[in-house]
């Protein structure tokens, strides 16, 4: 009989305002990005899953349209799918029906969000069992007693891996591998390289929502900590480098600003940029090259037609 059973394992609640300051004090500075997912923020993040210029979310999607028979003979009857950050709905039924397991493991740090998609699962595939956990998947996770000895398979889809730098990149993989164990698989879907000409305008749409994404971190922040950062003061940009292979994405201040944050009082020049994003973009050959240094092995790789995105198979 399938079952549903919740692990909270308390992630600590780290003090962010001691994490913004030392953000704002230093030469560059320099905002989280996981400061973006306000209940605002997270809903224009899905408008921009939808916008014309964001290609990822759609492409990773027909992906899984185009490769599904290989995917099935790839991932058919994994016993446990471990969900790292319990997101796009669509993504994670995709798999659960090409692998069919026995129990599906959803990890998120918001306890609120994971319950809730949790449930909808668990009444949509009633023959799977569902063991959410809530904890900081940035570290090793204790995994419920329940799926202990079976076949594992981890998934983390949408490129998330790209806001890592590439050090804690490889970091959270050895996690990742030490967490499905030897055997274990990790299906895993990641931007590609690509022209600057494409990637600009996907973080830098004409209707504005990444720009108002971007700003809205700043209205988090302010209702956060009480701050007063004045959010029509800063444009948004965003630019590729090329050589470090990323979309940084800035808010520039339009005039100079002075930021009122627990008592300390942050200033900022016209025309200085506040750092809020890296999300690095992989050729095939370097992030193959990124999860052998994890401990992994490339098993298979999909991609679409133009091979703007890739959905990769890793073996622990
Ligand atoms: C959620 C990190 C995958 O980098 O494409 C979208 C976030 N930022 N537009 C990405 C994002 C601006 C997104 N990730």
């Amino acid at each position: 009989m399938a079952e549903y059973a919740f692990f909270d394992h308390h992630p600590p609640q780290t003090d962010i305002l001691d994490e913004v300051l030392d953000g704002l004090r230093g030469e560059q500075k320099t905002l989280s990005p996981k400061f973006f997912y306000d209940e605002d923020g997270s809903r224009l993040f899905e408008a921009i899953t939808r916008l014309p210029e964001y290609y990822l979310t759609r492409t990773e999607l027909s992906i899984f349209d185009a490769h599904d028979a290989d995917m099935r003979v790839r991932l058919d009857h994994r016993e446990c799918i471990i969900e790292y950050g319990s997101g796009s709905n669509l993504k994670i039924r995709r798999l659960l029906e090409i692998a069919q397991p026995r129990a599906y493991v959803p990890v998120d740090i918001s306890k609120e969000h994971l319950a809730e998609n949790a449930r909808e699962l668990h009444e949509a595939y009633p023959q799977i069992s569902v063991y959410p956990v809530c904890a900081d998947f940035t570290q090793p996770i204790p995994l419920p007693p329940q799926v202990r000895g079976m076949e594992k398979t981890a998934f983390f889809p949408g490129s998330s891996i790209g806001n890592f730098e590439p050090p804690a990149a490889v970091e959270f993989l050895r996690n990742v591998a030490q967490t499905v164990g030897p055997g274990g698989q990790l299906l895993i879907g990641v931007d590609c390289a690509k022209s600057a000409d494409v990637l600009e305008p996907a973080y830098d749409d004409a209707a504005g929502v990444t720009a108002e994404f971007n700003r809205n971190m700043l209205v988090h922040l302010n209702e956060r900590l009480k701050a007063d950062f004045d959010v029509d003061a800063y444009t948004h940009q965003a630019v590729y480098n090329v050589e470090a292979a990323r979309i940084e994405m800035y808010l520039v201040a339009r005039s100079e600003q002075r930021v009122r944050i627990g008592g300390e009082v942050i200033r900022i020049a016209a025309g200085e940029r506040i750092h809020t994003e890296h999300s690095y973009k992989y050729a095939p050959d370097a992030f193959v090259a990124l999860a052998e240094q994890a401990g992994f092995s490339c098993a298979d790789v999909w991609q679409d037609e133009r091979s703007w995105f890739a959905i990769y198979l890793l073996e622990a």
